[in-house]
């Protein structure tokens, strides 16, 4: 071709024409809005940074719900946030209840993914048990528990468990769990390529999670993934994959573009990315502070993380997703 006749002027002058050569698309089946239902809560809190997200109570979530289904928003992920937290002996009763009320008040309706983790339920507020000694996060026994915990939400209705928890081994744990336990055909999502990010702080507030030790267990880079190291990232994914997940994830999602490209190439299950809290805040914070327009804003982010390759996006902000995308796109 003669790059001396290339026009890309001409071909970006038609709004119409835009929208016919767009190369990626957005809509509103694509989005799973994120729930926090906190067992004990009285009056629904919103987060701070995560502007129109709550802390719910078991009632109010399904108000929430409600009004999401009639915003187009069908798929949910559901972090169950316990009463009572410990360092062993954990009771999955409160997100067991809160899934099969949902399932009973909403059936099929909607797609019903459960977030499958310890953090919240620890008292020192690791994705995993300690070992005997307290020193570290015991792969073993965090395994054993994680896979009770699928399992017993399977039960309760979820149409896929999603662990988050990144310790070795829990993907075949847990398929193996759901298939002797009568679950076969429920999904299995797995945060396969989930980095030690400092961009979880909202979350942290919202599902009251955050490490509370010292020395090696101050933080979670034991177990999630080095930000600087994306072959880990594969090496999980095609482990994952192996070990029986149906779709895999990336987050955070802007930073690790690069991951989601690569990843999303090389293994062609689903690809899910988390746009995670703090990223949401971020845009949230800049459009108070009236430097962007938030909306245009997300949807922007959006359309990045498909083109990177995510089919399903989990965000924050799914609920205002077909609104938004009808005005800006
Ligand atoms: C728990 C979990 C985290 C998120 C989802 N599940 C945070 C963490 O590792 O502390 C983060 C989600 C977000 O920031 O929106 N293991």
């Amino acid at each position: 071709m003669d790059s001396g006749k290339l026009s890309l002027r001409r071909t970006r002058l038609n709004p119409l024409f835009r929208k016919l050569t767009a190369e990626v698309d957005l809509n509103v089946d694509h989005f799973m809005q994120p729930l926090f239902c906190v067992e004990g809560l009285k009056t629904k809190e919103e987060i701070p940074g995560l502007t129109g997200v709550f802390r719910e109570t078991s009632d109010s979530i399904l108000r929430q719900i409600e009004s999401d289904l009639e915003n187009g928003v069908k798929s949910f992920l559901l972090f169950g946030v316990p009463a009572k937290k410990s360092a062993q002996n954990f009771s999955y009763a409160s997100t067991a209840n809160m899934i099969s009320s949902i399932k009973q008040r909403f059936g099929t309706d909607l797609f019903l993914a459960v977030d499958v983790c310890l953090c919240s339920y620890t008292d020192h507020g690791h994705c995993g048990v300690l070992s005997t000694e307290g020193d570290h996060v015991d792969n073993g026994r965090s395994v054993a528990e994680l896979a009770k915990a699928a399992l017993e939400y399977a039960k309760a209705g979820a149409d896929c468990v999603a662990p988050s928890d990144m310790m070795d081994g829990r993907i075949a744990a847990i398929r193996q769990a759901l298939d002797t336990g009568g679950q076969e055909q429920k999904l299995l999502m797995s945060y396969s390529a989930k980095f030690h990010s400092k961009f979880y702080g909202p979350f942290r507030v919202a599902a009251n999670s955050a490490p509370n030790k010292d020395n090696a267990l101050k933080d979670r880079a034991t177990y999630q993934i080095d930000p600087a190291r994306p072959s880990d990232a594969l090496l999980a994914s095609e482990r994952d994959a192996r070990e029986g997940a149906d779709l895999l994830m990336v987050k955070p999602g802007l930073p690790y573009l690069d991951v989601l490209a690569m990843l999303s190439a090389k293994i062609k299950l689903p690809w899910a990315v988390y746009e995670v809290s703090g990223e949401y805040a971020a845009i949230e914070e800049l459009a108070k502070a009236g430097l962007v327009n938030g909306p245009a804003a997300h949807v922007e982010s959006w359309i990045s993380l498909r083109r990177a390759g995510a089919s399903i996006l989990i965000s924050y902000g799914a609920r205002h997703a077909q609104k938004w995308i009808k005005e800006l796109r």
